[in-house]
């Protein structure tokens, strides 16, 4: 008992150490830093700048979508969230940093990272990329390629967080969530998921299995790795795997005001809208991903027959704040009422 409130004080103390002061940017500071800062002496103005003065204009219809996509967070994260919180070092591992162009791109595994880490680190690079098609996958989740936000002193975060572009790429979650199933689950080459979480899942949710099955963890239907993500158990043992884990616990979008909030669905067009913001709009091209991997409304309303209306439930519970926040509406084939 005694010991548990010691624990209790120190984990407190310790979120008191890390806590870090972010006011979100009113335009007048960021106009400061920016003319004093890093930009200066060049002819361009940040990609913050670029977003709110073209915004002054007659906004044209890409413009009107990102500005009410913006408000619609907002007024969601005020329904839906009681308290503010502060965002702590491990909040922004996710947050990845440009401080060539004044960027931070917050990456969700499944809603075509990949790509935009390439872009990422074409823009970082200073001239050593020119082409995001041409670095390789694995080349773009070498973790040390790129810099988060968590590398760098608490003045410098609040700095980036107030002057930095902040966008963020979302996806409708069930797509999401499929997509991650089939990636990890049903791809003979991804042994790691199927020994890390496979074999795990099928000890716990399969009635019966076989020794094999234990043993190699690469048989996980879909109906038993939801029935894994529901487990109340799963999430008091360790953090959900970032290809499962909720934009919302991954980005803290109500905490971190994203500047650009992109779609998976609408990929094309907002890609070429942030590049063009970034005033690289002609000199890189966002790598077009091949179609045929991509899963459609049909094949997600395929995975979802046959699972009990009480899990469905339980699911939607779960990734609720990701329809929320995002505008994505209650899937037609759920069954949840
Ligand atoms: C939210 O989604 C609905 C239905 O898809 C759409 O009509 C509406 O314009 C969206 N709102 C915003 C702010 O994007």
């Amino acid at each position: 008992m005694r010991k548990n409130k010691v624990m209790v004080l120190a984990t407190c103390l310790g979120s008191f150490i890390l806590v870090i002061f972010y006011f979100q940017s009113s335009l007048s500071t960021a106009e400061e830093h920016v003319t004093a800062g890093i930009w200066k002496g060049k002819r361009r103005r940040s990609p913050l700048q670029a977003l709110y003065d073209s915004e002054q204009l007659e906004p044209s219809s890409i413009q009107a979508t990102h500005q009410k996509r913006r408000e619609l967070l907002a007024s969601a994260c005020k329904t839906y969230t009681r308290k503010r919180r502060v965002l702590t070092a491990e909040d922004l591992k996710h947050l990845v940093v440009d401080d060539t162009h004044g960027l931070i791109y917050c990456y969700v595994p499944k809603v075509a990272c990949t790509n935009w880490k390439r872009v990422m680190m074409v823009l970082t690079g200073q001239g050593k990329y020119t082409d995001p098609a041409l670095i390789p996958a694995n080349e773009a989740h070498i973790a040390s390629n790129l810099r988060t936000l968590t590398e760098f002193s608490t003045p410098e975060i609040n700095y980036r967080l107030r002057n930095y572009l902040k966008f963020i790429f979302v996806r409708e979650p069930f797509e999401r969530l499929v997509s991650a199933y089939r990636n990890k689950f049903t791809r003979t080459y991804n042994t790691a998921f199927h020994k890390r979480y496979g074999t795990k899942i099928i000890e716990r949710h399969r009635q019966d299995p076989s020794l094999e099955a234990l043993e190699r963890g690469d048989d996980v239907t879909f109906e038993e790795f939801l029935y894994y993500l529901v487990d109340p158990q799963t999430q008091r043992e360790e953090p959900f795997n970032e290809h499962w884990e909720r934009v919302h616990s991954l980005c803290h979008p109500c905490i971190v005001q994203y500047d650009v909030i992109g779609k998976y669905e609408t990929l094309e067009d907002d890609a070429r809208y942030l590049l063009q913001l970034i005033g690289v709009g002609d000199s890189i091209k966002f790598p077009s991903s091949s179609k045929t991997t991509r899963t459609t409304d049909g094949m997600t309303e395929q995975f979802f027959k046959g699972i009990n209306r009480f899990y469905q439930r339980r699911l939607f519970n779960l990734y609720k704040m990701d329809f929320l926040l995002f505008n994505y509406s209650i899937p037609y084939y759920l069954q949840i009422h």
